[in-house]
């Protein structure tokens, strides 16, 4: 018994310290902390963000980066109407089928469908990528330390690599990078997408907004969750109130 205990503890310590030794190989520099409406215990989304991070995640990202968990419906969570829902799915074609001749067959997309991923499979996406496999962008900011503040030090974190750095074809300096080389090309530049709604068309704009949106894309139940929190913590002080009047209640008779 004594033994199973000893055990137990000490897969327990042995896994805390990998974790610790997998945080210390990572040489990169840790991504300055940003200012999001969604941190905090009262944190929201800020639905105009929202929109102008997927408009960003649709026309930059999606050329190499799938976003398989995300079905066009849920973007109903933006603020879109069931009928532009309709519309951004149907510039997308899925494949479906078999149909009746046993084909699989092609079609518009429907708010139902996933969004399709851009190439065929991993291995046509890392021929098409120097080898190296964009991973899909439905969980990173749960993927990776430091969430969205890590995403958006990524997307604007491209520098002349420094004279030490070595860097093979296809391969860019990037600090916030494990090791300080990534395989995936500066992705934005200043104005490459329009905003309809005055916002800067800057490189920093556009990571935080698309930082936004794949934040809201790991975690859609994060405002639920808060003011679940908030709730439970209203309800258990009052209950703490209550149970301290009881308390006096019931020994009152002993003083
Ligand atoms: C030209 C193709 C291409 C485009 C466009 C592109 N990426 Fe990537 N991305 C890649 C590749 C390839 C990798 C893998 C890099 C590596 O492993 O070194 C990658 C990796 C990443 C990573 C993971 C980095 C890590 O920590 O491992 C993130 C996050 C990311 N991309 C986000 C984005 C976002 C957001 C956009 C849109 C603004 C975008 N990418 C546009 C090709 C692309």
């Amino acid at each position: 018994m004594k033994k199973s205990i000893v055990s137990v503890l000490f897969v327990a310590f042995a896994m805390l310290g990998s974790v610790n030794i997998a945080h210390a190989a990572g040489d990169a520099v840790k991504p300055p902390k940003m200012e999001w409406s969604f941190s905090g215990p009262f944190g929201t989304y800020d639905k105009a963000a929202l929109q102008r991070g997927f408009l960003v995640f649709k026309s930059v990202c999606a050329s190499c980066h799938s976003m398989k968990r995300i079905a066009f419906r849920n973007l109903e969570a933006l603020g879109y109407s069931e009928g532009q829902i309709k519309a951004i799915a149907a510039e997308y074609t899925v494949m479906d089928g078999p149909d009746d001749e046993g084909e699989m067959f092609e079609r518009a997309a429907r708010p139902s469908d996933m969004f399709p991923s851009p190439f065929a499979n991993d291995a046509a996406a890392k021929y098409a990528n120097n080898g190296a496999l964009p991973p899909d962008l439905s969980l990173i900011t749960k993927a990776r330390v430091g969430g969205a503040d890590y995403l958006h030090a990524i997307l604007t974190g491209y520098e002349d690599a420094p004279e030490h750095v070595h860097l093979m074809p296809g391969q860019y300096y990037n600090k916030y990078m494990s090791g300080g080389v990534i395989a995936m090309p500066t992705p934005l530049i200043d104005d490459q997408v329009m905003y309809e709604d005055g916002s800067p068309t800057t490189v920093d704009q556009y990571a935080s907004d698309v930082s936004h949106f794949l934040n809201w894309a790991a975690e859609p139940e994060l405002e639920v969750r808060k003011r679940m929190g908030i709730k439970v913590i209203i309800f258990l002080t009052i209950f703490a109130f209550v149970m301290y009047g009881v308390k006096r209640k019931i020994w009152s008779d002993l003083h």
